[in-house]
């Protein structure tokens, strides 16, 4: 399956998690931690980390409940490779595969859980819409999607980018253009949730249809 997609992939995997410490203020645990309090992982659940860079959300879910079946996908091979070797290291087995968003390679109400941690600035609007309606495909009725990303108008070097490209007047806040866009495809009011550091947002919605 061609993995092309008009997202950013990132395949500097080998400095990504020094980045992540500097990005968290040097406290990535309680970052993770915190994504997964929103998550609500049960025992057995089947959950999906989708752009999963280096498998650290994931191994942290394997970790936090072993029964359940761990699944992430990222565009870049090197992140994969990456993942797979944490995983090792840390002695838990999550599935790591090479995958994107817009077409998920899972079979329809196959996930409890579907968890996205920083990845949805990388999608241009029409590639978070359609991975936002694969993410509804793949979930089971009442399954929950828990989005953690930064809050504002992007990261400084989106801004700086969109600066040079001329781009003027008040950039829309990236918290509520993916709120919009969980709101539009048909999932449950989109509950916002602080995160630590401050500049993140958390966002947990459910796919309708069981007795949420
Ligand atoms: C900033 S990293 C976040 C990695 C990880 N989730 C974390 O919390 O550290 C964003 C990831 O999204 C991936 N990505 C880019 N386009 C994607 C797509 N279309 N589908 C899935 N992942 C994508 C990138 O390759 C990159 O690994």
């Amino acid at each position: 399956m061609s993995h092309h997609t008009h997202g950013h992939t990132i395949h500097w995997a080998w400095a990504y998690d020094a980045v992540i410490q500097v990005m968290s203020l040097g406290r990535e645990g309680r970052f993770r931690r915190r994504t997964l309090e929103l998550a609500e992982l049960q025992p057995g659940a089947r959950v999906l980390d989708v752009g999963c860079g280096t498998g650290s959300l994931a191994i942290a879910a394997a970790r936090q409940q072993p029964t359940a079946t761990i699944h992430g996908i990222d565009p870049a091979p090197e992140m994969i490779a990456r993942a797979q070797a944490k995983a090792t290291t840390a002695g838990v087995a999550p599935r790591f595969e090479a995958g994107i968003i817009e077409h998920l390679p899972y079979d329809d109400g196959s996930m409890d859980v579907v968890t996205s941690s920083i990845m949805m600035h990388h999608l241009p609007p029409e590639t978070l819409s359609a991975g936002l309606a694969e993410i509804l495909r793949v979930l089971t009725p009442g399954g929950r999607l828990v989005v953690v990303d930064f809050a504002g108008a992007g990261p400084l070097m989106h801004r700086l980018g969109a600066l040079l490209r001329g781009e003027s007047g008040h950039p829309t806040r990236h918290l509520d253009v993916v709120r919009d866009a969980v709101a539009k495809q048909g999932f449950t009011e989109p509950m916002l949730h602080p995160m630590k550091p401050g500049y993140l947002f958390g966002l947990v919605a459910q796919k309708p249809g069981a007795d949420i």
